[in-house]
């Protein structure tokens, strides 16, 4: 019994650590690459922390915010990957977790 609960335990802290691990990163990425334009809305980028401007795209659904990150949006200056193609596709969505999650 008692190595059942330390069984649970450490799976318990195995998931916490990998989500912190996930945000970490999507707050790496989002510094690195997507600052650059989400910091100020340059170029109409939605402002980072900007309920408003976030909104629209958030109603839209998660997985349309990844497509347009992962492949971008065509007439924008929102480029596919934000201009880092070297990123793996876990890394944008991480960053753009992070952005939502900043949003709320
Ligand atoms: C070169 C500037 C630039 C960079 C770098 C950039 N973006 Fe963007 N992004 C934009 C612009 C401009 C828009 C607005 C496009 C439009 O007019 O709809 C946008 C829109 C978006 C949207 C859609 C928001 C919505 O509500 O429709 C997401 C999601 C997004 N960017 C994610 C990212 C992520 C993730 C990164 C980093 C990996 C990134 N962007 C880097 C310029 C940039």
């Amino acid at each position: 019994m008692k190595t059942f609960y330390i069984g649970l335990f450490s799976i318990a802290s195995l998931v916490a650590a990998g989500s912190a691990a996930a945000q970490a990163k999507g707050a790496d990425v989002y510094k690195k690459t997507c600052a650059a334009c989400h910091d100020q809305g340059i170029a109409g980028a939605p402002k980072i922390g900007d309920k408003a401007a976030w909104a629209p795209g958030i109603k839209q659904g998660k997985e349309a915010l990844y497509t347009i990150s992962l492949k971008g949006k065509p007439g924008t200056g929102m480029v596919a990957k934000g201009g880092n193609a070297s990123l793996s596709d876990a890394d944008v969505k991480a960053s753009v977790d992070y952005m939502i999650g900043r949003a709320k």
